[in-house]
């Protein structure tokens, strides 16, 4: 039996487009400039690294005080836009995907930076295929730290060798490759040229592959 995981934003929903809303609104109330080649920078980044960069992008100084609140208005900002997620978000063939490692029994884990992986899961409808959930309550170390994915692997009883990660950040297949973890991009290969493997999504990726993933001897063949 093998572990996979999957992060969330990017790679099961593709939330970025919000998250990038939220912090585009923000970032120009505070006069800062925010491109949609900077919010790529904040793929996979925490909330708290994701408001430190946007201000050091804008020499912006504040106090911890508005910082905070900076933070809460962006999270209300973002929470108000996927309000209405519903399944019909979830990212074409990840259904297939899930629903192919379960019926062959693997372990199924999300290793999410995201503070609101829960809620966002429970929207979709997609939390009963998760055999555990790591997400941004309970990492101390962001990606491309390997916290997450040990985290999940262990939650799994699963050897870190032996799992594989799906994401679509950087910052997330560093994380994957420090945890010794088979990294699969998805998303754009020039962007992901770390990752062991890349797919622009999960409708590029066949059954046969996934079947060499759950027995990796066929993949050396
Ligand atoms: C990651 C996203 O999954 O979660 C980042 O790629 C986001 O863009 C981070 O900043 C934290 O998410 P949240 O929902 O806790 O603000
Ligand atoms: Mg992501």
């Amino acid at each position: 039996m093998n572990g996979f995981i999957f992060d969330l934003d990017g790679v099961i929903v593709d939330t970025a487009k919000y998250h990038y809303q939220a912090w585009k609104q923000l970032a120009n109330k505070i006069g800062v400039e925010f491109s949609l080649e900077q919010n790529e920078q904040l793929k996979g980044v925490s909330r708290v690294d994701s408001l430190k960069k946007i201000l050091h992008w804008g020499q912006k100084t504040i106090s911890g005080e508005e910082f905070m609140a900076l933070m809460t208005e962006k999270n209300d900002q973002y929470l108000g836009l996927i309000e209405t997620m519903n399944e019909d978000e979830v990212l074409p063939d990840v259904s297939k995907v899930l629903n192919y490692l379960s019926k062959k029994h693997q372990k199924i884990a999300l290793g999410s930076a995201s503070k609101n992986a829960v809620g966002i899961l429970n929207k979709v409808n997609l939390t009963p295929f998760f055999d555990a959930i790591i997400d941004g309550n309970q990492v101390t170390h962001a990606k491309p730290d390997p916290e997450v994915f040990l985290n999940a692997a262990k939650q799994i009883n699963i050897q870190p060798e032996q799992c594989v990660v799906f994401e679509d950040a950087v910052a997330g297949i560093q994380a994957a490759n420090a945890a010794n973890m088979v990294s699969i991009g998805i998303g754009d290969a020039h962007v992901l040229h770390e990752a062991d493997y890349v797919f622009k999504d999960f409708t590029e990726m066949s059954l046969e592959f996934i079947d060499k993933l759950i027995n990796p001897k066929t993949v050396c063949n």
